[in-house]
């Protein structure tokens, strides 16, 4: 049986963005929290204290037995990182923070790369890289173009660089529900896949690795991890296909892109 697609009216994207504008301001706030010495735990509590003081719910927080309001994902850490008081940010990590928050029941969806003092010259190509992966997949994003030409324009950016796009994990449409269709994947064929249309709303989240694009599940159930223990980086954003092109509602409020951040 044909799957069906949520059409959400462009003319009632107004939760989309309120709820996308407070997960992107989460990400913005937590900038300057991250240093050598923090744990990812404390880090986690700042980002739920946030979400909850602006209305949002953690939409992390029971989603199949998670219990974080946020997953940091470190190094070689794929994505689903587990916020623990014991692991310490030390100077040199490269890590990720995603976090999704539900607003009146709008979700928003958003991560980010972060330094943790001074990056290697690799990890801060690979992090740009990976930013520059994101941002060619969104520019594929208008009515007739399909989730192939996504997918395809992302995987030339990483292979440009030499390095590779993980295919077990992908984006996702969004919307009322955490993860509904279409998948996104991280590479693809261009003019196959889902036809986009107006009143699609989807996340755009590569996750770029050095080495290998295998990955890993550590005994936790969730952390994934590349095989080869390379280095990996992930941007994500959530946005909604218009008329003419495409709305992202995850946008920085401080005009946050990659790192580093200042205002
Ligand atoms: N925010 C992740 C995504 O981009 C999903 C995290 S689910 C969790 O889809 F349970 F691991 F938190
Ligand atoms: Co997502
Ligand atoms: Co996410």
């Amino acid at each position: 049986m044909k799957q069906k697609l949520t059409i959400y009216p462009v003319n009632e994207f107004d939760g989309l963005r309120r709820a996308g504008r407070l997960a992107a301001e989460t990400l913005d706030y937590i900038t300057p929290f991250v240093k050598p010495g923090v744990s990812t735990g404390r880090l986690d509590q700042l980002l739920e204290e946030f979400m909850r003081d602006h209305g949002g719910i953690p939409a992390t927080i029971g989603y199949h037995g998670y219990t974080k309001a946020s997953c940091i994902s470190p190094n070689h850490v794929i994505c689903h990182g587990i916020p623990s008081e014991n692991k310490i940010l030390q100077t040199g990590d490269i890590i990720n923070i995603d976090i999704t928050v539900i607003l009146d029941g709008w979700f928003g969806d958003t991560s980010r790369m972060y330094y943790v003092g001074k990056p290697s010259v690799k990890a801060k190509r690979l992090v740009e890289t990976t930013y520059m992966t994101m941002m060619a997949g969104i520019e594929q994003c208008r009515p007739g173009n399909t989730t192939g030409d996504i997918g395809h324009a992302m995987q030339q950016v990483a292979a440009g660089e030499n390095f590779s796009v993980v295919m077990d994990f992908c984006g996702h449409g969004i919307g009322r529900v955490f993860h509904g269709l279409p998948n996104i994947l991280n590479y693809g064929v261009p003019g196959t896949g889902t036809k986009l249309v107006p009143g699609l709303v989807f996340t755009v989240e590569p996750m770029v690795n050095i080495g290998t694009h295998q990955t890993l599940i550590l005994s936790d159930g969730w952390t994934a991890i590349t095989k080869d223990r390379s280095l990996s980086a992930q941007f994500e954003h959530t946005l909604g296909i218009t008329e003419n092109g495409y709305e992202i509602f995850t946008l920085s409020p401080k005009g946050y892109t990659y790192p580093p951040y200042q205002d």
